[in-house]
């Protein structure tokens, strides 16, 4: 039988691992934080009052931060958060961590630009629905390893039709990426998410505020900006399971534009059958209505995109996280958030 007191090694266990894995380069306040909690006994004992699948590092520093506890060192963050607890688990229990983040269209556009057009785009995981809007951003995609200091960089700049967006999303890219000469035409887009998010409704956009690591303000601002442009046409998201509702968008696409479905940094969440189901989905689908298949997920998240990388890749790309896959075929490198692509071949 499991003990509270092994329940509290593992909380210890699972934050000191997330301040050397996970946030030691990307966020000192959130390393701090985490290497401070695993060695707390009394803030592990608040942790470990939620369920074990509630007690992620990631969801109860964005629940103190959405509640206002300022990032800093750690003292100032325990005394905080013992004295906010009740709020704090109230929203670890009600929430969940769905970060939205626009940068990955920088990913998906040069594939979704291969594609003949006009596009009718389903979004599984879609959060608030930000990734379905690739054809109202502005982007500029910059020769790997250059600065970004303007004319003369070599960096490959699209805007749509009606002018340049107030989200420029900045991609770093190496290998032959093959950047359209114009945004693809986009004639119908829905998502699917089993807890969407609402861009018109400020608690919402707090929270996805508040899923943004503290030190990472650009993407807070790419964030404001392109809720901005959702709200001017909110996209339409279906709740519910992605393996129970996507046949059913697919079939509302209209005939004559190729339909598109796409994910990013969501099938982590299924579990190994459920990956399965929906790859085995995307397959029927491909073959009997020509959908097209646009996973952007860890290298070894999506069944049998791993086998199809080259056997020798960049060492130091910086884009090294995910991989974009068409059809089941990797074609790209990319960088977790969107900030860098490597194309494959
Ligand atoms: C990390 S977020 C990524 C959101 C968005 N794709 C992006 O890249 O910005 C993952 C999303 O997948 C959703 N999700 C997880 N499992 C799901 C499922 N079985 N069916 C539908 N949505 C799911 C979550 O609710 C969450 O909003």
């Amino acid at each position: 039988m499991r003990t509270s007191t092994d329940a509290g090694a593992d909380t210890a266990l699972r934050y000191r691992a997330f301040a050397e894995v996970e946030a030691r380069g990307l966020s000192a306040c959130y390393e701090a934080w985490a290497a401070g909690v695993a060695l707390d006994a009394a803030t592990i004992g608040l942790i470990d009052r939620l369920p074990p699948t509630k007690r992620q590092p990631n969801l109860v520093f964005s629940a103190a931060r959405f509640h206002g506890a300022e990032a800093g060192g750690y003292l100032g963050f325990r005394a905080w958060l013992a004295a906010n607890w009740a709020v704090v688990e109230q929203t670890c229990r009600s929430h969940a961590t769905q970060t939205n983040e626009p940068g990955r269209c920088a990913v998906l556009l040069p594939a979704l630009g291969s594609l003949p057009g006009p596009l009718a785009l389903i979004e599984v995981g879609a959060s608030a629905g930000l990734c379905l809007l690739p054809d109202l951003y502005s982007y500029r995609y910059r020769p790997g390893g250059r600065s970004a200091d303007g004319p003369g960089d070599g960096a490959a700049l699209l805007d749509p039709p009606a002018g340049t967006s107030p989200v420029l999303l900045e991609c770093a890219v190496t290998g032959s990426v093959p950047v359209p000469s114009r945004l693809p035409r986009v004639v119908w887009r829905a998502g699917i998410d089993l807890n969407p998010l609402d861009v018109t409704d400020p608690a919402d956009v707090a929270w996805l505020e508040a899923l943004i690591w503290p030190e990472h303000d650009d993407r807070r601002a790419r964030l404001r900006a392109s809720v901005q442009v959702a709200r001017t046409a909110p996209p339409r998201l279906v709740r519910g399971d992605l393996n129970e509702q996507v046949e059913a968008l697919v079939a509302e696409a209209p005939p004559d534009a190729t339909v598109v479905v796409f994910h990013t940094a969501v099938l982590a969440y299924l579990d190994e059958a459920g990956r399965d189901r929906f790859v085995a989905t995307m397959a029927r689908l491909r073959a009997e209505r020509g959908v097209r298949w646009l996973a952007n997920e860890g290298r070894t998240v999506v069944p049998g995109v791993a086998g199809t990388l080259p056997s020798t890749l960049p060492a130091a790309s910086g884009s090294a996280d995910f991989v974009l896959s068409l059809d089941g075929r990797a074609v790209a490198l990319a960088q977790p958030h969107g900030r860098a692509v490597h194309w494959l071949g």
